[in-house]
């Protein structure tokens, strides 16, 4: 393979900075505990089928996965340095469930349960390639609401590496991130999780950490509506078919929400704990009536409602993760939140908005307070022999 960007390490790449996201989910601790070694056997040979029938999602393609892709069980998100041809080269062998080249642990990348592996650029690798950043790409503006802190902020390139098995998940961090080393650093990695796959039937809604039904008012992929609030179609040209990420940490008081009791908690976001359902319904996707009163004239989805104030005219894609991270300290309080991960053509014009009204009034504030923020352009995906980011790059 003469033209194995692995052989000409030098080329095209510079020292930047890393984020690294951390895997997910169920108590499984991502990477790490493998030994290390030469590998006996480079990647590219085809390899026997593992019981389980192994899920695939396409790597290459018009769009990257892991947007439109229903979410996988645990996820990460990481962020390296420009390591492009030998990432995508590692992510579209893994994908399918081949070893990457020169896996160690040929054996773990054989069961690939949807693995996606998504990329996203900060304004600082956009600059350095010489590109047109779309306006939107840097910090959000500053919001009252936030306490951010550098060790779940910013990021030069994030790898957002999901799948319903937290094993795959820990052996594609490995294998991506042993390709990035010596290029770049690690600035953060973040692990989030959902139900395991099988647990709830496909489709679901998933519940957050305080029990919400979250997620019910996104645009579904594969409709028109969703192409439109996602994808890019222009502007600047290198993104077409790409769209952007705001990626923030959001810590959740989960002893403080133990003192609300339930009415309280469904008047703070407009809807019913069990079964999602606005307060003015009874199924999860009726529609919310805003205008409807209770017999003594107060609105029955109150004004400081988490849901009437995220409703507008914009349309996000939100596609969070819970994260808990282990407790420490004798007492046993859990450092637990949501990473919101929202995908959006224009950040200016479709997040900040919302946030905007969020940041000026909602309840829900009381007991959720954003910690880390950082935004990135996800590029299109790319065809078979080509790279991620060759638009751009
Ligand atoms: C920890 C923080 C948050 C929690 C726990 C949370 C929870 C929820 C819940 C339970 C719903 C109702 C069900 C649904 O439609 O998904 C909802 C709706 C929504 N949230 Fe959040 N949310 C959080 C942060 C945010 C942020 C930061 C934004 C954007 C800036 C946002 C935007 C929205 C939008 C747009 C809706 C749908 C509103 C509608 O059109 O009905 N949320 N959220």
């Amino acid at each position: 393979m003469p033209d194995d960007p692995r052989r000409q390490p030098g080329r095209g790449l510079t020292r930047r900075h890393l984020l690294l996201g951390g895997a997910a989910a169920a108590g499984a601790g991502a990477a790490g505990a493998v030994g290390l070694g030469l590998a006996a056997e480079l990647a590219g040979r085809p390899q026997p089928a593992p019981d389980p029938a192994p899920a695939i999602v396409p790597f290459y393609g018009e769009h990257l996965a892991g947007i439109d892709t229903p979410p996988q069980a645990p996820a990460v998100f990481l962020a390296l340095g420009r390591l492009m041809r030998v990432l995508t080269d590692d992510a579209a062998r893994l994908s399918p469930g081949r070893p990457a080249l020169a896996d160690t642990e040929p054996e773990l990348a054989r069961i690939p349960r949807r693995l996606t592996v998504t990329f996203g650029f900060g304004a600082e690798l956009v600059a350095r390639a010489g590109g047109a950043a779309p306006s939107w790409l840097g910090p959000l503006p500053a919001f009252t609401v936030d306490r951010l802190q550098d060790a779940f902020s910013g990021g030069d390139l994030l790898l957002q590496i999901a799948a319903d098995d937290s094993v795959t998940v820990a052996h594609a961090v490995r294998m991506l991130l042993k390709d990035a080393r010596g290029f770049a650093t690690v600035r953060w990695s973040q692990r989030g999780f959902r139900r395991a796959a099988d647990s709830e039937a496909t489709g679901t809604t998933m519940r957050n950490l305080f029990g919400q039904v979250d997620g019910t008012a996104n645009p579904q992929p594969g409709t028109a509506e969703f192409e439109e609030t996602v994808w890019s179609s222009g502007a600047p040209d290198w993104l077409r078919g790409g769209t952007g990420l705001v990626l923030r940490r959001i810590a959740m008081d989960l002893e403080g929400w133990d003192r609300v009791d339930r009415t309280a908690r469904e008047a703070s976001i407009g809807r019913r704990m069990d079964t999602g359902a606005p307060l003015t319904g009874t199924l999860e996707r009726d529609a919310p009536d805003l205008e409807a009163t209770t017999a003594l004239g107060f609105p029955v989805i109150p004004a400081y409602a988490h849901l009437r104030r995220a409703k507008g005219p914009e349309r996000i894609f939100r596609r969070g993760y819970n994260y808990d991270e282990p407790v420490g300290g004798a007492e046993g309080i859990s450092d637990s939140g949501l990473l919101f991960a929202s995908f959006q053509a224009d950040i200016t014009r479709q997040f900040v908005p919302i946030q905007r009204r969020l940041d000026e009034l909602d309840l829900l504030n009381t007991w959720t307070t954003p910690v880390g923020s950082a935004v990135f352009a996800i590029p299109p995906g790319c065809a078979e022999g080509g790279y991620i980011g060759e638009t751009l790059l």
